[in-house]
């Protein structure tokens, strides 16, 4: 979604928001502006579509100063790309950057066309500008009027305003969407994330709700929806220690791809002890809870509602709990039966995606026995929101594409079934297996990472190709979907997932010579299964392209390539076989030339419904 940077100093600010906007280039990147209070010179402002790199070459051309300002990178929903439709929105002495979106749009477009504002783009957005215009017209109190105008206003936004009649003062708000506020001495910036601004702080201010602000070099106020004054504490942002640059690797993923043997480790630092995990990780109340859950649910989307599927294999099995799992943009609107003593679980690498927030919000009336938050973000407004907390150690992922994001999801999610098998008195021999298992994992990561190359010779497989099907069985199942939504994500190429007993019930018809089929085939109790389904794909002359154990036996014939991968043991194993089919979607984008880290269309982090 759209990215937002504003920063008030003594020193020219425009360096520190185009850093800012580099780092939030993941979060949109169809156009890019920034708004500066030049001194003595009003507000400027200059917009690009495309790249921060084609605002940076414009402000090359014409340098602006001051110490005032705004900036946004943009992911459009209303209005195509276009430099009309860039923010910052101007009217008459302000501007503004938003994030999110203003449903009731159209009825104040209206409203204030006929007070003779004329509008030059097709965003939601520029109907916020005039109408904080409209308010400010009325009475000349820029806090009256931001406040004003925030009243009337229905949907998600994180704002930053800045205006001429107030050049020493930054304004700021945010409904729905995410904003923070970072401190530094005699200078204060905002951002949509903490990441823009980690080169200038590392001190933040997490809003909450319905809270607006009003920042100068020396003051902070901050006010709840009530317009009540607030405090919150300022906190050091927990990743700052974590490179943001590409290093040696040509792209975010492939770095965040061999970044995972790390992000692993940091995940289970403190977790484990000798034959059982330490349940102190999940803070003293849910500690006290664990043995009290007798149900599960989870809410995610994407990549992370994946990784709940897995989930559900290990906890119905291991942990003898019933568990559902559910896409976030449909458990928000239904209402769920749930059981007495069910725990909800929300899974999220960023913490700010707006269907699994609001799920979590619809959760709240629900009667759950209490919620928990999967996340990688520790100041996100879902770990905020969420009764209990269990916080993956990825560092900050910017590829748009989420792999180690992923890969520790499925690790807090491993370590927590098997704290709630402990809980529940399971076989203790299953639970030293996995922490065993979850401490040999960074080891095993790195093995497979060696692969690398064997996997780069098979992306040629794909040159040609169009559609690609992943199959895999249990816990290897929602592996293939994650294999499928890298592939088409990145590369375009249109995957479809299925269990790989489904097949004859209809997609088998796909196949021929042009069909290429991965399938993901561990050593586990399903194999023997598994191989009469990939018997079907070969006699009808699909291309078979197997991730098969070392240990397993698969048949050999012309259309058939094995990719041999260590032996691993069961529970860990769905996390190991992730690795593989990250790199052959990475390996096959760089075939088909696609942008890796921001494939079209897409955005990191979707703040909107
Ligand atoms: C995965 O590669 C995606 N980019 C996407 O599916 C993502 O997992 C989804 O949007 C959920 O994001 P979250 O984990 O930050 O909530």
């Amino acid at each position: 979604m759209c990215g937002i940077v504003g920063a008030i100093s003594k020193r020219n600010i425009t360096p520190i928001l185009i850093e800012g906007l580099r780092r939030l280039e993941y979060r949109g990147y169809d156009s890019a502006g920034v708004a500066v209070l030049a001194s003595g010179n009003g507000i400027k402002r200059t917009r690009a579509v495309g790249k921060v790199i084609e605002l940076e070459n414009a402000l090359e051309k014409e340098p602006v100063h001051g110490h005032l300002g705004i900036a946004h990178t943009r992911w459009a929903t209303h209005g195509k790309p276009a430099e009309r439709n860039a923010h910052p929105h101007l009217s008459e002495r302000l501007a503004i950057v938003h994030n999110g979106i203003i449903e009731n749009h159209s009825a104040l477009r209206k409203k204030l066309t006929d007070l003779g504002y004329t509008f030059t783009s097709e965003t939601d957005t520029e109907v916020v500008a005039h109408l904080l215009a409209h308010h400010y017209k009325e009475k000349p109190n820029l806090l009256c009027a931001f406040r004003s105008t925030l009243r009337e206003l229905h949907g998600a936004y994180a704002l930053g305003v800045i205006h001429q009649g107030e050049p020493n003062t930054l304004y700021c708000a945010r409904m729905g969407s995410p904003l923070v506020i970072g401190e530094a001495s005699e200078e204060q910036f905002i951002a949509s994330d903490p990441l823009a601004l980690l080169q200038v702080t590392d001190q933040f201010i997490y809003l909450e709700e319905g809270d607006h602000a009003r920042l100068t070099v020396e003051s902070r106020e901050i006010w709840n929806q009530r317009n009540e004054s607030v405090e919150y504490p300022v906190l050091r942002y927990e990743h700052a220690a974590h490179s943001m640059d590409k290093g040696e690797y040509r792209h975010y993923m492939l770095k965040e791809i061999y970044e995972q043997p790390a992000a692993i480790a940091n995940t289970l630092d403190g977790t484990l002890a000798e034959d059982h995990v330490l349940t102190a990780a999940l803070g003293p109340e849910a500690e006290t809870h664990l043995a009290d859950i007798r149900n599960i649910h989870i809410v995610a989307c994407g990549t992370s509602y994946h990784a709940g599927l897995v989930a559900r294999y290990w906890i119905e099995e291991q942990a003898g709990l019933p568990c559902q799992v559910e896409v976030a943009s449909e458990y928000r609107y239904r209402t769920v039966a749930v059981p007495p003593n069910t725990l909800l679980i929300t899974i999220s690498q960023s913490g700010e995606t707006a269907d699994t927030l609001a799920a979590l919000r619809h959760a709240k009336q629900q009667g759950y026995l209490a919620s928990l938050a999967i996340c990688n973000v520790a100041g996100s407004s879902l770990v905020r929101e969420a009764d209990w907390r269990l916080l993956t150690k990825a560092g900050p992922e910017i590829g748009v594409a989420s792999t180690k994001a992923f890969t520790t999801q499925l690790v807090a999610l491993l370590w927590l079934t098997t704290a709630l098998a402990q809980a529940n008195h399971r076989a203790p021999e299953m639970i030293s297996a996995n922490v065993r298992a979850l401490r040999g994992l960074p080891r095993l990561v790195e093995k497979v990472l060696h692969l690398d190359q064997h996997i780069e010779a098979l992306a040629a497989t794909f040159t040609n190709k169009q559609h690609a099907l992943f199959l895999g069985r249990g816990p290897h199942y929602p592996i293939a979907m994650e294999g499928a939504l890298k592939l088409k994500e990145i590369s375009y190429i249109h995957a479809e997932a299925y269990a790989a007993g489904e097949l004859k019930h209809g997609p088998l018809a796909l196949v021929d010579e042009n069909m290429p089929v991965v399938s993901v085939a561990p050593s586990d109790s399903l194999l023997e299964k598994l191989k009469s389904n990939l018997q079907e794909v070969s006699a009808r002359g699909g291309q078979l392209i197997n991730f098969v154990c070392e240990r397993a036996e698969l048949d050999n014939g012309d259309g058939i390539t094995h990719l041999s991968m260590p032996w691993v043991y069961e529970s860990v194993s769905p996390i190991v076989y992730t690795i593989p089919l990250q790199l052959l979607s990475y390996h096959v984008a760089l075939v088909k030339g696609t942008d890796v880290d921001k494939p079209r269309n897409l955005a990191k982090s979707v703040t909107v419904e």
